[in-house]
């Protein structure tokens, strides 16, 4: 007998061998590791197959069409073995564990994500996509970081517009992001840009438009040489991006931690700025307060107003929200009823 005749013995050989295994197999998992054994990386099989460097090239030919063969052979036997071995372990899983294996699925809805959550997603991209990084600093504060810092000392009459309710330690829950500013500037990591969402607290009676708890989105921007000029850009650009095209004005307003102060208006969405109920009649709608970072402001933290300018903004998300999704009625936000929640 040649050699050639012997390998293609022992290949039959181990053919029948597997194929009686695999059939006697009692179970999936048996069943696997017997196929593997003739099979796999180091199976039987591919061992054989791995040793045949001194054959001829005829003689690899017929050993290599044997080998197909045998392999499609053995493949055969698996396969069906293991639909009839599952079969059996699939009634056996469902009557040991009571599940019936034919009940269509549960329908998971699919969701999205909360407006409010979307829309700060939205701006927070286009914000760092202007070189801007987001920050966060605490809910509950330090009166000093909530006021004092930012140019509100404990007895002037500006600190009435923003008082609030106090924890018994002497903390704050912020009442505006305006305190990351302050935390921020104190590491005089300058220039920087930097914006900071975050929740909000007020001693507010509950309205269409007023809640004890909101969102705001802080915005600050220090370098050499920044202009007021660069806040219009910017916020302009802002407007635009999250609310459309729509026509802007600014107007002077106060805030303590600015100067000069400002108010971004756009033309009201809900009359197009003939003047409704909403706008009070002016055809406006205050979007976002800004300014220049007051002196004082730089002052408390250490930084040399004359080397440094800055601008400022802390824009109302949940009323960016609104406008955005023309929802006339803040409280809608924040009741959790997914009829409403899903038209977003
Ligand atoms: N912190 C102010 C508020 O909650 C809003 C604000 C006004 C923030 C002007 C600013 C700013 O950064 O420059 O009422």
């Amino acid at each position: 007998m040649d050699k050639n005749i012997e390998i293609i013995e022992t290949i039959n050989k181990i053919s029948e061998e597997a194929k009686k295994s695999l059939d006697s197999a009692k179970e999936s998992s048996e069943l696997d590791g017997i196929f593997k054994a003739f099979m796999g990386k180091k199976g039987r099989l591919t061992e054989i197959l791995h040793n045949i460097g001194s054959y001829s090239i005829e003689e690899k030919k017929i050993i290599g069409k044997k080998s197909n063969e045998v392999k499609n052979e053995i493949e055969a036997v698996y396969n069906a073995k293991k639909t009839e071995l599952s079969a059996g372990e699939n009634k056996k899983f469902s009557a040991e564990y009571k599940i019936d294996l034919t009940i269509p699925g549960k329908h998971i809805e699919r969701f999205h994500k909360h407006p409010i959550t979307a829309v700060l997603e939205e701006a927070a991209d286009f914000f760092t996509s202007m070189g801007f990084t987001i920050v966060e600093g605490p809910e509950i504060e330090t009166a000093y970081y909530n006021f004092d810092a930012l140019n509100i000392p404990a007895d002037h009459p500006a600190r009435d517009v923003w008082d609030t309710f106090y924890l018994l330690n002497g903390l704050v829950p912020r009442t505006h992001t305006s305190s990351v500013q302050a935390r921020i500037l104190e590491k005089k990591e300058l220039p920087l840009r930097i914006i900071a969402p975050g929740r909000c607290y007020r001693y507010e009676a509950v309205d269409a438009t007023h809640l004890f708890m909101f969102n705001q989105m802080e915005g600050l921007f220090v370098d050499k040489n920044v202009k007021l000029s660069d806040l219009k850009g910017i916020l302009e650009e802002t407007v635009k991006h999250l609310l459309g095209a729509r026509k802007t004005r600014f107007r002077p307003a106060f805030y303590p931690f600015v100067e000069p102060g400002l108010d971004l208006d756009i033309e009201c969405v809900f009359c197009g700025g003939r003047g409704c109920g909403v706008c009070k009649n002016t055809g406006w709608i205050e979007v976002i307060p800004c300014g220049m970072v007051h002196p004082n402001v730089f002052k408390y933290a250490g930084i040399d107003t004359e080397e440094y300018k800055g601008f400022a903004f802390g824009m109302g998300f949940d009323r960016i929200v609104m406008l955005k999704y023309n929802i006339n009625d803040l409280r809608l936000l924040y009741q959790g009823s997914l009829d409403i929640l899903n038209q977003f």
